[in-house]
């Protein structure tokens, strides 16, 4: 695997490379990213995976220093999944100057769920995949349903902007007892990782509860949320929406998605099941 720093070298690759396969990522990999690495392969000639920690869509109270660097051991990880070029640039490449344009995406999207509670987190993260796209120009970009509004946000963006480039979504990898596999699960104690897929089970319930024809969604909500706190959980939100825009559900045949993120400890973690 070749490692790019400089925007020249990651394009003359690209240019060399035929049909290319981006994933975007911020490191401290796992198993999740590696299966949309290998996703990612089945389609192009090569897989360019880029590792940025981007500070743009961190708010001022999450911990941007803190976001673990792994650099060396993704490396072996991406290097053993196949994949061609890795692109890793520094902040000075990225933005050598305060950044102040921005893509805005649509305040109906932004201010629900996660945007809620993490302000101006979309618009970073929008932000920068733009800014990786124009630099490593893809043909197709994986995106994980685990982050399942920012897959939302971002084909949007791809669409509305007429990016030349096709989102592929990759399903959300999971351990043997139903957590979903993230880079925070990392911060969980052994009796919070224990405890820890509870919240999958809540999402697996109403997922299943939906299905037989249950449509009381507000009173599934409440009830996910009450057996959560009861263990000690702190839920910023379980919710039942569209899939397509994330809205609450109008018409019967709309196809749904489960969204949940609680705090356990001092971990929040996020969710979801396509119902
Ligand atoms: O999902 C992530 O890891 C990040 O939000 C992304 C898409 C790489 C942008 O920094």
């Amino acid at each position: 695997m070749q490692i790019h720093t400089s925007i020249e070298s990651i394009r003359k690759a690209r240019r060399q490379a035929g049909k290319v396969a981006f994933v975007p990522t911020m490191g401290n990999l796992h198993e999740g990213h590696i299966t949309l690495m290998r996703q990612a392969g089945e389609n192009a000639d090569a897989v360019i995976a880029s590792i940025f920690v981007n500070r743009l869509q961190f708010g001022p109270s999450e911990d941007f220093n803190k976001y673990p660097r792994t650099l060396a051991a993704d490396c072996e990880k991406l290097e053993a999944a196949g994949v061609a070029h890795l692109f890793a640039p520094d902040e000075s490449l990225m933005y050598p100057e305060p950044q102040t344009y921005h893509v805005e995406p649509a305040p109906a999207q932004i201010s629900i769920l996660e945007g809620e509670f993490r302000p101006g987190h979309f618009r970073g993260v929008a932000t920068v995949v733009l800014k990786l796209l124009n630099i490593v120009q893809p043909d197709t970009a994986l995106l994980g349903k685990k982050d399942y509004q920012q897959l939302m946000v971002l084909t949007n963006m791809v669409r509305q902007l007429a990016l030349p480039v096709e989102v592929l979504p990759g399903e959300t990898v999971r351990a043997p007892d139903g957590l979903a596999l993230s880079s925070r699960n990392g911060y969980l104690s052994e009796a919070e990782r224990a405890e820890a897929p509870r919240l999958y089970r809540q999402l697996t319930h109403i997922r299943d509860a939906v299905r037989t024809g249950d449509h009381d969604f507000l009173k599934l909500e409440t009830e996910a949320m009450t057996a959560l706190t009861e263990e000690g959980w702190m839920p910023d939100y379980i919710a039942v929406r569209r899939r397509a825009d994330l809205q609450p559900p109008v018409h019967e045949d709309d196809p749904l998605v489960v969204l949940a993120a609680a705090k356990l400890g001092r971990t929040r973690l996020i969710d979801n099941l396509e119902i």
